[in-house]
């Protein structure tokens, strides 16, 4: 028994007395933000524990009572909350790491050494804690990056040893937290192709929830590492508290909750350990991807824009700067175009009014020609049929009309049927011994091996060498990884994690070459959309599925944790609206068109040049400003977003029907957000399909007092289910 618990059982009547007294004198570290705050304690007995997670209390020192005012049942091992938890020694559940030691021993013990904080500015701080093994030179370092103004924390381990041999991990999580809640209701989602970010809701019960993918590559196509979990009730946009999560990384990830027996949450999130065990040279460090995090005690908008917020100052690439609208030519030709069509193609672009030209899958592979999904893919010379001219003449048309030129590629991928099969069959993941198996009639090429590193790295670099004017990629990855196998590699469990490392590797070296040129995270749709991969990427693509009412859904539920600003929604033929509907929901984004150009009807055409002019007006605010989720599709008839500039003078609101029923649509007025209340509004409707008037008095002025309380009614109903409006201040 150590001499703390001995303590409390002393204390008998007097415990709460005698656990405050003992806990004051113990050390804390709180590790705060604006808002919020996670504290850790060191016990007697030198473990790392949390003794609080949530809102932040106006006197720090007050952190070590908490502890004191619970009254759930006993923890037997003094170590459910711990901050790192060890496996092999006291620990009865699931752990946040877990090792094989050089000898063979199977335990761990972690204790605290010492933390230093260390100030990176104004507004980021990082705290190193160093825990070590008793037994064994085997040590963690754990690292809090907090974001003052933002209350985002972003949380990784550094793991080192000295032992004689290798140890092998078994598991090594990220970030280890401890919740106390009434009930923890957590929000995840699952989805398919063309079905991503289909949300679920519900309450925690005990046990272990895990979230996890083992695809490997397009990692979040059943499930996305992004949650969140709100205390005692579900969090609503603008009340209860509420905690998003997601893991820095674009592999297999596992988050694992776990409501234990005194009914507190634990939280373990990092790289998933699944079939990858990995050997650790003795010196070497082993460094997990960051966890992120943002607490809100204001409700999920709140969580949303701080995180936002956040990504585009810190994360994401050119968060803060511009984008290029663009027609795409994937859906308007597939895989059947020449250099004729895609010169008509470049002058409709400049007729549409965009900035770029996109030309999709297709352009390339010779021997086994690109002329559908079942060849070519690896072979990244230009089609000589197609494109007997290369891509140069291509760009230089683009030029010539004034607009930019982009280009699609899938460089992790390979067809069987390909040249770049046929000369390296080892760059391939596929086990030797079993028969072949492909999704979408391709395999992943082995990025564990610098050989392929360079090859993919190559093909970017060629591309941008040789047409210097190329202005943008889309960065495909249609492959999941089956047959897990590299020829590589000596250690086969480590094929996930150095598959990641390895695309980041040469996305690094993209990056140091090309720092500015933009590229789309594609993955067959969002099956890789994660902040790690957004350092490199301007935007992502959230689904295939580009029908704009299912957009409305999809986009409303990615809005909760990335900003507007990397959403890339593009004009289709997908879904039965009108091309004002299915253009007003891709302008709530990054915009852009895939349809054929020249069999738009006239007024179709206007409509959609005219809502490119539109889009320039307002889209600085829907990039840059604040964004209020205001009514809920999954609630309401009626969706509903609006987004704000910085000095609340400018906004714009996106409405929608959702439902086709009878009488349907916005019978009361949609309360506004973010506004100043003494500020006066003007809000007129814009991108009104030509020759209809809006239903709206254009000249009407209010309040934001009264915007904010009482609301304003777009007049969404049948005849009217799509309804864009500007909103200017009147001074
Ligand atoms: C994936 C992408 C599409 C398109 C095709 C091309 O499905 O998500 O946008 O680029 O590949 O093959």
């Amino acid at each position: 028994m150590t001499q703390l618990t001995k303590t409390i059982i002393l204390a008998g009547v007097y415990c709460f007395l005698s656990l405050n007294q003992v806990f004051s004198q113990l050390t804390t570290i709180p590790i705060e933000t604006q808002h919020h705050a996670l504290v850790l304690q060191v016990a007697e007995n030198q473990d790392l524990n949390i003794i609080y997670f949530g809102k932040k209390l106006s006197r720090a020192e007050e952190y070590g009572q908490v502890p004191g005012v619970y009254r759930q049942s006993e923890d037997y091992t003094q170590m459910l909350n711990a901050a790192y938890t060890a496996s092999g020694s006291r620990n009865l559940l699931e752990p946040a790491i877990s090792v094989t030691h050089a000898d063979g021993n199977k335990s761990l013990d972690l204790k605290y050494v010492n933390h230093q904080q260390e100030r990176i500015d104004e507004n980021v701080s990082q705290l190193s804690v160093v825990l070590k093994d008793p037994a064994y030179d085997f040590e963690v370092t754990l690292y809090y990056k907090t974001y003052q103004q933002h209350d985002v924390v972003e949380q990784w381990s550094v793991i080192r040893h000295g032992e004689e041999a290798n140890v092998t991990l078994h598991k090594f999580a990220s970030a280890n937290l401890y919740l106390k809640a009434d009930s923890y209701w957590l929000r995840q989602y699952h989805g398919d192709w063309a079905q991503e970010m289909q949300p679920e809701e519900t309450r925690l019960t005990h046990g272990i929830k895990t979230l996890d993918t083992k695809l490997g590559t397009r990692a979040n196509l059943f499930q996305p590492s992004v949650f969140m979990v709100s205390l005692d009730k579900i969090a609503t946009e603008d009340e209860g508290q509420v905690l998003y999560g997601a893991l820095e990384w674009s592999g297999n990830f596992r988050i694992d909750l776990e409501l234990d027996p005194l009914d507190n949450l634990r939280i373990m999130a990092g790289m998933n350990n699944y079939a990858s065990d990995y050997s650790l040279p003795s010196g070497e460090a082993f460094q997990t991807p960051a966890f992120l995090y943002t607490f809100s005690n204001q409700g999920k908008g709140l969580a949303s824009r701080n995180l936002h917020n956040w990504a585009r100052e810190y994360k994401i690439l050119n968060g803060e700067g511009n984008r290029l609208t663009l027609l795409n030519n994937w859906e308007a030709t597939y895989f059947d175009f020449n250099e004729q069509i895609l010169k008509g193609l470049l002058s409709d672009t400049k007729q549409l009014g965009v900035d770029l030209f996109l030309l999709d899958d297709g352009w390339f592979a010779n021997k086994y020609p690109r002329n559908g999904d079942t060849a070519g893919l690896g072979d990244w010379e230009p089609n000589r049929e197609k494109l007997p001219n290369g891509i140069s003449v291509l760009v230089e048309e683009a030029e010539a009309h004034n607009v930019k030129f982009g280009i699609w590629i899938e460089p992790e991928m390979v067809n069987p049927k390909s040249e770049l099969y046929e000369n390296h069959p080892d760059w391939v993941i596929k086990q030797p011994e079993r028969e072949e198996y492909y999704f979408r009639n391709q395999l992943v090429l082995d990025l564990t091996n610098p050989e392929v590193q360079d090859f993919v790295f190559g093909i970017v670099d060629d591309l941008l060498t040789e047409n210097p004017e190329l202005a943008y990629i889309k960065w495909d990855c249609n492959a999941v990884i089956y047959n897990a196998y590299s020829a590589h590699l000596d250690q086969q469990s480590h094929l996930y994690i150095d598959y990641v490392r390895g695309l980041y590797g040469v996305l690094e070296r993209i990056r140091q070459k090309y720092p500015e040129v933009p590229m789309m995270l594609c993955s067959g749709g969002g099956g890789r959309v994660d902040y790690a991969a957004l350092q490199y990427f301007t935007e992502f693509w959230p689904s295939d599925n580009t029908d704009p009412l299912e957009r409305i859904y999809m986009q409303w539920e990615y809005s909760y944790f990335y900003p507007a600003i990397t959403s890339a929604n593009h004009v289709t033929d997908w879904g039965k609206q009108p091309i004002k509907f299915r253009t007003d929901v891709a302008m709530m984004g990054k915009m852009g068109f895939d349809i054929v150009v020249d069999e738009l009807a006239p007024n179709d055409l206007k409509f959609c040049q005219q809502a490119i002019d539109h889009y320039d007006t307002v889209k600085d605010i829907i990039w840059h400003g604040d964004q209020f989720r205001l009514s809920n599709p999954t609630e309401s008839n009626v969706a509903s977003v609006m987004y704000v500039d910085e000095a609340k003078s400018s906004g714009v609101i996106f409405n929608y029907l959702v439902n086709n029923r009878y009488r349907v649509g916005s019978h009361s007025p949609i309360r506004l957000k973010g506004l100043d209340a003494d500020k006066q509004y003007r809000v007129r409707e814009i991108n009104l399909y030509p020759g209809t008037p809006s239903t709206l008095d254009p000249e009407k002025i209010y309040s934001g007092d009264f915007l904010m309380n009482i609301g304003f009614n777009p007049d969404v109903r049948v005849g009217r289910n799509s309804v864009v409006l500007q909103l200017n201040e009147v001074q």
